[in-house]
This record gives C-alpha cells, structure tokens and sequence, in this order.
C-alpha cells in the first residue's frame, strides 16, 4: 500500500498526488468539465466517478492485450493509482469517422468513415489553445525524438484497432479519441485516461452521443451519457 501525499498537478479534470513511493503517483478524477480550451466550464455529476472506472476497465483490457501503461490499481472510486511518468506534451489524436475539429479545418460533413484512420497530434500548451501540429514540429520543439514518435504512432494504431472491436462489441462505434504518452523507466507507456471525455462514442444503429459532445453542445442528459457508457463498459 502506499501512502497519499501532496497533490502536485491540478488539471481541468484530474488531480495528481504524490505517494510515498517516487515511483507511484494517484490520480484522483473530478466531475469538472470545461470544453473550447476551457471558455465553456461545468461540472457533470459523478463524472470522476465513472471516467475513473471506464479508463480502468479500458487500460486493464488494453494491458491484456500487451499495451504498456501507466495504470496500476484501482484506489477507490475516483482514485487510480499509476506509474510516474514524464508526459509527452503532444495529445494524440485518432479518427475513425469524421467529426469535430476534423470537420471545421477540411470543410468536411460528419460522419464520414474513413478507409484509414487519420492521426493528428496537438501541441500541450493551454496558453496556445493546444494547436494542432506536425511530426516537425514535435522534433524542432524537442517533445519527442523520431525514435519515440515512431513508437507513439506504433502503439496508438494498435490501441485504435483494440478500441474499436472493445467498444463494438458494445453497440457503441468508437469515431474518434485522444490519448497521452509518458516515459517510463526507458519505455513508452499509454498515460492520462480513457473515457468520454477523451472519446467520441456514438450508439451503433441511433447514432446517440454517448460522450462529452453533449455538454460540448448542450445536447442534454450528459450524466446518462457517461452512465451508459459506464453500464456497457461493465456489462
Ligand atoms: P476534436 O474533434 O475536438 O479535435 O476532438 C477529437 C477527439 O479528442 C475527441 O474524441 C475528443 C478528444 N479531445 C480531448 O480528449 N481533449 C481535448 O482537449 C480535445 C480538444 C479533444
Ligand atoms: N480539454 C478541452 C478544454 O479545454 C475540452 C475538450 O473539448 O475536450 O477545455
């Protein structure tokens, strides 16, 4: 067991704590939205509650298919104790189907599937609206060696593929998510957390949003949303 500590990182959704052991840290998950680079804020009821438990099922699963990450334990019921890592200040993101940001940059509809899925990275910098950036970019700002990003793009098209049979296998059609890396003792690791904060996930057959894209856009039932979510992902 480890002791709790001094919180160290306080971010829109999450807190970090310290432990006793330099090599573990808590995760503590917040009901806190905000979404728009935080110009929309809110809080969803018990959200901490089921992101913490959804991204635990999801990294136990993506664990068992031999994906390295950060996830550890699970402490109670908004708590997850996981490796320390370094974040790699780049979100990953990974589309299946258009939507979103995707749609207003390239002028296309939604809900257009794509052949490949389409990988995109956004620089980590709150004060920039974490714009969207290049391979290039990534290697002239140092985030990440060419070494590290080709592990990176690795290891996300394998977790993509995981996803998607994990999510279709509850009616849900995993259209697009984001995802952070760290490293860990020389490694890569999967880091941060899944959940529909981080996913897009429309129901297969009705096309309901079972995401954060309700509090985004005032669709209602936000907490049914991630009840839903959570109920299927523990089915
Ligand atoms: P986007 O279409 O708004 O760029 O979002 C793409 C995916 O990334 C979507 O599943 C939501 C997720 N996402 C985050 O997890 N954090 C963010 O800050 C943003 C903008 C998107
Ligand atoms: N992380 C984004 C924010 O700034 C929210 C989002 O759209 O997911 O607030």
């Amino acid at each position: 067991m480890v002791t709790k500590g001094e919180p160290i990182y306080e971010g829109k959704a999450k807190i970090l704590y310290r432990t006793d052991d330099p090599d573990r840290m808590i995760q503590y998950f917040k009901d806190d939205a905000t979404a728009f680079n935080a110009a929309k804020k809110g809080t969803i009821q018990q959200k901490g509650v089921f992101n913490n438990k959804i991204s635990t099922k999801i990294f136990q699963f993506l664990e068992a298919q031999g994906i390295p990450t950060h996830f550890v334990d699970s402490l109670s019921d908004r708590e997850m104790l996981i490796k320390t890592v370094e974040i790699i200040k780049v979100e990953v993101i990974v589309r299946n189907v258009t939507a979103g940001s995707l749609c207003r940059l390239l002028g296309v509809e939604e809900g257009i599937r794509m052949e490949q899925p389409v990988m995109e990275y956004c620089y980590k910098k709150d004060e920039l609206g974490d714009p969207l950036i290049n391979e290039d970019h990534i290697r002239m700002l140092k985030i990440a060696t060419a070494e590290e990003l080709a592990q990176i793009r690795e290891l996300t098209l394998k977790i993509n593929g995981l996803m998607k049979d994990f999510f279709d296998k509850l009616d849900l059609q995993l259209i697009d998510f984001k995802l952070e890396f760290g490293r860990h003792k020389g490694h890569i690791i999967l880091a941060d957390e899944i959940s529909p904060d981080t996913c897009r996930l429309w129901e297969k057959g009705t096309g309901k949003r079972l995401d954060k894209d309700r509090f985004r856009h005032d669709l209602g039932n936000i907490e049914e949303a991630y009840q839903e979510v959570f109920n299927r992902v523990n089915s």
